[in-house]
């Protein structure tokens, strides 16, 4: 059992308090400057730390989001006016998370398949990114779905990658947000996606069991089950629903300390309505809480409309705002489509 086991549990429960989400910021710098590029904005460490602050000094964030994930860079960083965005966070009452993984590489042995890494030397900087401030840390391990894949090894080194990373997040006090992405890239069934969201859920959570990771002490961060991109028969909001939480009822122990999704490439309204629909008909049924840690589908709207300019800076916080209150109110099972327009920017 951890040292800091009665800290994990209380982190835990705090990231998802009742109408908060997480809020992933974390892109590394290869991600954010190729969405920087899409906009003409220049690929620089002095852009990407306008934006981060952008998105941090968002007035009322907290009241909707818990706490963001960081990238190693942002966490390093300060305000243009040299304030530590660490402090900026803490002061917002918000609690800093921070993504340890080093990137999803080809699989040795595995065509068009990829296994995370960035558990060598781990222990060390998760004892950093803690007496730095940060309380929790993200993984994320990425299967594609494809002609004969996934195959059981890259499902099997992945989760183990996972569960090793928790157990060590565990030991150094930060919790681990265990996130398993199935892509929706592709033109599978959602039956399909079904199918491979279940192996993957079950190794996973086999593989976090004799790594000894304590549930309550844990976040999973899954995708919605959902047909792919390219299927032709696509799917509705509440089929999204239904197949997404029967998955996860028959996977996820009920002492999990919560779900937060990712948004995964669905688009912003698609977010809120999938994760709502689950919270209005399956909330009920759930023994764990379920709300977001979106990335795109939050911080998109703010992305386009500064563009890089300053002048456009306080629009963009009140775009990425009404985001979170889309999401916030979805993980209560309260947004409507009505709110998007109420909230509307004149
Ligand atoms: P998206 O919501 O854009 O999928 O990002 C979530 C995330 O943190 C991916 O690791």
């Amino acid at each position: 059992m951890s040292k800091y086991s009665e800290e994990l549990r209380a982190t835990a429960k705090a990231m998802v308090a009742k109408g908060k989400g997480i809020l992933a910021m974390d892109e590394s710098n290869g991600t954010c400057n190729k969405r920087f590029q899409k906009l003409g904005i220049p690929a620089t460490e002095e852009y990407r730390q306008m934006y981060r602050t952008l998105i941090l000094t968002t007035p009322n964030l907290a009241d909707y989001v818990s706490g963001p994930i960081l990238y190693d860079e942002t966490i390093r960083q300060t305000t243009p006016e040299g304030v530590s965005l660490l402090a900026v966070i803490k002061e917002a009452g918000m609690i800093p998370g921070i993504k340890v993984d080093t990137g999803a590489k080809e699989l040795a042995g595995h065509t068009d398949e990829k296994v995370t890494e960035g558990l060598d030397d781990l222990r060390d900087r998760l004892a950093e990114y803690y007496k730095m401030g940060a309380r929790f840390a993200k993984w994320r391990a990425v299967i594609t779905i494809g002609n004969n894949i996934p195959s059981k090894g890259c499902i099997e080194a992945n989760a183990h990658s996972l569960a090793r990373y928790a157990a060590l997040c565990q030991e150094c006090g930060l919790v681990p947000i265990v996130e398993p992405e199935v892509l929706i890239d592709g033109d599978h069934t959602l039956q399909k996606c079904w199918d491979v969201t279940d192996a993957t859920l079950h190794e996973v959570f086999k593989q976090l069991h004799a790594q000894s990771v304590a549930y309550d002490q844990m976040i999973l961060k899954p995708s919605m089950v959902i047909a792919g991109k390219d299927c032709p028969q696509q799917t509705s909001v509440e089929d999204v629903a239904e197949a997404t939480i029967s998955c996860l009822l028959k996977n996820v122990p009920a002492t999990v300390a919560g779900i937060a999704f990712l948004s995964g490439g669905q688009s912003m309204q698609q977010s809120s309505a999938h994760l709502n629909e689950m919270n209005k008909r399956f909330g009920d049924q759930c023994p764990w809480p379920v709300t977001f840690s979106y990335a795109r589908a939050i911080q998109q709207p703010a992305l386009d409309h500064w563009s890089g300019h300053k002048a456009n800076i306080a629009e963009a916080q009140s775009r990425l705002l009404k985001r979170a209150q889309c999401n916030s109110a979805a993980s209560r099972g309260e947004y409507s489509a009505e709110m998007e327009k109420e909230l509307a920017i004149a």
